[in-house]
């Protein structure tokens, strides 16, 4: 059964367009810890496609580092210039003091804040794209919650926020497949600019948002540098921004897709937070993580040699059949839903709970101030190797004329 990676490059963005669903069932079969063999300047590396041996990665962070890099692009090209210095791509001693530093600025209390705004701001994108009647889900409402959520959390004052934004959308836009590199990285150069000048802000007047709390924080008696600080801030846009957008993208397209969900979830027959999980399954917006090999192991009963590069297929884990009845079938009331959406272990995801508000407000304005929307046009999908999901998607709602009447009463009340 090598012979099916051998059809199949996962290193060319290319492949995603193509439905792979056959694909990773296979693989999860026949050839759980497969070999995916070089090709054109491309080492070689491992493909894990079983949830438990995905799992197992995760959690052994003695046998497999990020330091060198976590996702195929950057594991590809023999390393990452932030290992070390940014959480994602930090390992050991320096990764758990960074962590702590950085939980401090997600407290209940400050999460709580963040939260609140982002059930504002869902509510008043969706309620008045559904009085529109049309809407481009993806440009109109998508595009400004995480981003919104992460200024939030950085303390990035309101009059910048739209500046950063389309910096971002150049940085790092997976949209194009044609996307000028050299605009890229000049944008990412003014973001790190940007960053660097709230730092000193911030220094000189903290907030309780992550950019005071990087500047407060020390790791073992001496303070984070200002590479250190700037990268992690960034590494929120990175982490935060395209992943909850495509999940919320997904969420709409697969309920004009499955009307049956969508009235279960309408008459309140399962909870947002139940739904929101299933979503995020579904979803699985990035496909995968990875990690290199430090010592000889084995993976799944397979060995793996110290400098090996191991790929985790989350869009193979999330389907798997041993962990999820009926994996193929989208069931909004799932529970359990053991999804690795968010990644395993030391690692996980720190964004997690303000990915699943984001999801779960947005489920919650659609059913209120919605009574059904369709798509209304071609969606355009993303091109990458990393991330999958739309970033186009026209909608045409059915509007909800006593949800919108509360909703514009509760709002003539506190204004
Ligand atoms: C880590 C997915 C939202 C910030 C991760 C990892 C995954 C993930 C799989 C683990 C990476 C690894 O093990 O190498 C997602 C998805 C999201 C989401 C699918 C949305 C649906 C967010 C948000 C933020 C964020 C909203 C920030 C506000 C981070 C950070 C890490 C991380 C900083 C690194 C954690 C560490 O290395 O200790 N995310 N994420 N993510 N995520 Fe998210």
């Amino acid at each position: 059964m090598t012979e099916l990676i051998h059809d199949v490059d996962l290193a060319d963005p290319q492949t995603f367009h193509s439905d792979l669903t056959d694909f990773w069932k296979r693989l999860r079969e026949h050839n759980p810890v497969a070999w995916h063999p070089p090709r054109g300047d491309n080492p070689g590396f491992w493909a894990v496609s079983r949830h438990a041996d995905i799992m197992a990665v995760y959690r052994d962070n003695v046998n497999f580092t990020s330091e060198r890099g976590n996702l195929l692009v950057t594991l590809l090209a023999g390393g990452d210039s932030a290992a070390g210095q940014m959480l994602a791509v930090t390992d050991g001693h320096r990764h758990r003091e960074l962590r702590k530093i950085m939980l401090t600025a997600f407290s209940p209390r400050a999460l709580e804040r963040i939260a609140e705004r982002v059930r504002e701001n869902t509510r008043r994108l969706v309620a008045e794209a559904v009085e529109r009647g049309t809407c481009d889900f993806a440009e109109d409402i998508a595009s400004h919650i995480p981003m919104g959520t992460i200024a939030d959390l950085l303390g990035v004052p309101a009059s910048d926020r739209e500046f950063l934004l389309s910096l971002t959308k150049s940085a790092l836009s997976s949209d194009a497949e044609d996307a000028g590199e050299v605009d890229a990285l000049m944008a990412r150069n003014e973001i790190l600019l940007y960053f660097g000048e709230l730092v000193e802000q911030r220094r000189a007047s903290p907030g309780d948002d992550v950019i005071s709390v990087l500047a407060g924080g020390e790791i073992d008696g001496k303070s984070l540098t200002e590479d250190e600080m700037v990268l992690n801030c960034y590494s929120l846009i990175i982490g935060g921004d395209e992943t909850s957008r495509l999940s919320m993208i997904d969420a709409v397209r697969t309920l004009a897709d499955h009307p049956a969900q969508w009235q279960l979830l309408r008459d309140g027959d399962v909870g947002l937070g139940t739904a929101a999980e299933e979503i995020l399954r579904w979803a699985t917006p990035a496909m995968h993580f990875g990690r290199t090999c430090l010592t000889d192991t084995e993976v799944g009963g397979v060995p793996i040699a110290a400098g090996d590069i191991v790929t985790l297929w989350h869009s193979s884990g999330n389907r798997d059949a041993s962990v999820f009845d009926d994996p193929y079938a989208f069931t909004l009331g799932r529970t359990p839903n053991k999804h690795i959406t968010f990644g395993y272990g030391p690692h996980f995801c720190l964004g997690a709970y303000l990915g699943r508000v984001e999801v779960s407000e947005l489920l919650s304005a659609l059913r209120t101030f919605s009574r059904g929307f369709e798509v209304a046009g071609p969606a355009r999908r993303i091109h990458s190797n990393f991330l999958t999901g739309f970033s186009s998607l026209p909608v045409r709602f059915e509007p909800d004329p006593a949800g919108l009447a509360q909703y514009h009463e509760t709002r003539g009340a506190t204004v």
